[in-house]
């Protein structure tokens, strides 16, 4: 099932999965890809938004049709195409994820993903935002130290221009531009929408940040224990209860 064609690019729209969304339901392909330089009403999880500055993002919507009983752990799924993405954009970073849909590198968050489904009308988006040369001052200041891109990764957080970056590496290394980091991830999502469930739950287990970290949501509190093979997080509570959460049900905290 690949993913690229066709691909619509916005220079600036309100939201990528917004605009993918009416191309699903007016009746687009399997694979259609949207992306954008800049969003004006960019979509977080749980209602929240999702800011970048203008070109320093990957942001990218996938639809994928037909949705069906093969797809059941696409959401844990997405996330590690992003990590194998990110990876092979920058082979000096390890990719975590984080219950249910962060990226994580160096326990900041990378990328996001947030899936917006109709499985009744069989179709799925996959929104990806995926933090490419965002220095650390360009985050709001409530991100500043939770979040990373990219270019920090590579470049310590200095947060230098292309030029500089071009001009100070040795070897040069440049962050990739969206258009790169599309056909990178186009490839890798192809490849994880069709793995089978034991792959993708033991990839997921190899790379989770959050067994053994102590967790807390509006429910109760606990210390994470890794993913049921429905992809539900397993936590154990102070008294020794074994508790699953539902990715739609918990708004968890570190
Ligand atoms: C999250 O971590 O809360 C998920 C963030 C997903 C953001 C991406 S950016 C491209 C696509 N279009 C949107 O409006 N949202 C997703």
């Amino acid at each position: 099932m690949k993913f690229g064609a066709p691909h619509r690019h916005f220079r600036i729209t309100d939201s990528t999965n917004a605009r993918a969304r009416e191309l699903v339901e007016a009746g687009a392909p399997h694979g259609t890809v949207v992306t954008a330089a800049e969003q004006t009403a960019g979509r977080g999880r749980q209602g929240r938004t999702w800011t970048a500055p203008p070109d320093k993002a990957l942001l990218y919507s996938a639809i994928l049709r037909p949705l069906d009983k093969r797809h059941l752990l696409l959401p844990l799924a997405a996330p590690l195409a992003v990590c194998n993405a990110a990876e092979e954009l920058n082979p000096d970073i390890e990719c975590r994820v984080k219950w249910p849909n962060d990226i994580w590198v160096d326990g900041r968050k990378l990328a996001g993903v947030l899936i917006e489904a109709k499985p009744q009308n069989g179709w799925a988006v996959i929104g990806i935002g995926l933090n490419l040369s965002i220095s650390s001052s360009e985050f709001p200041p409530d991100l500043r130290d939770t979040a990373i891109s990219l270019l920090g990764v590579l470049e310590g957080g200095r947060g230098e221009s292309r030029r500089e970056l071009l001009a100070n590496a040795s070897p040069p290394r440049l962050p990739p531009t969206p258009l790169t980091a599309t056909a990178v991830l186009n490839r890798h999502l192809a490849s994880w929408v069709e793995a089978k469930p034991k792959e993708i739950l033991a990839e997921w287990r190899a790379r989770d940040a959050l067994k053994g970290r102590q967790i807390s949501w509006d429910g109760g509190s606990g210390v994470a224990d890794g993913i049921e093979d429905s992809g539900d997080l397993v936590v154990v509570a102070a008294g020794g209860d074994r508790v699953v959460l539902g990715a739609g049900e918990v708004h968890l905290r570190l």
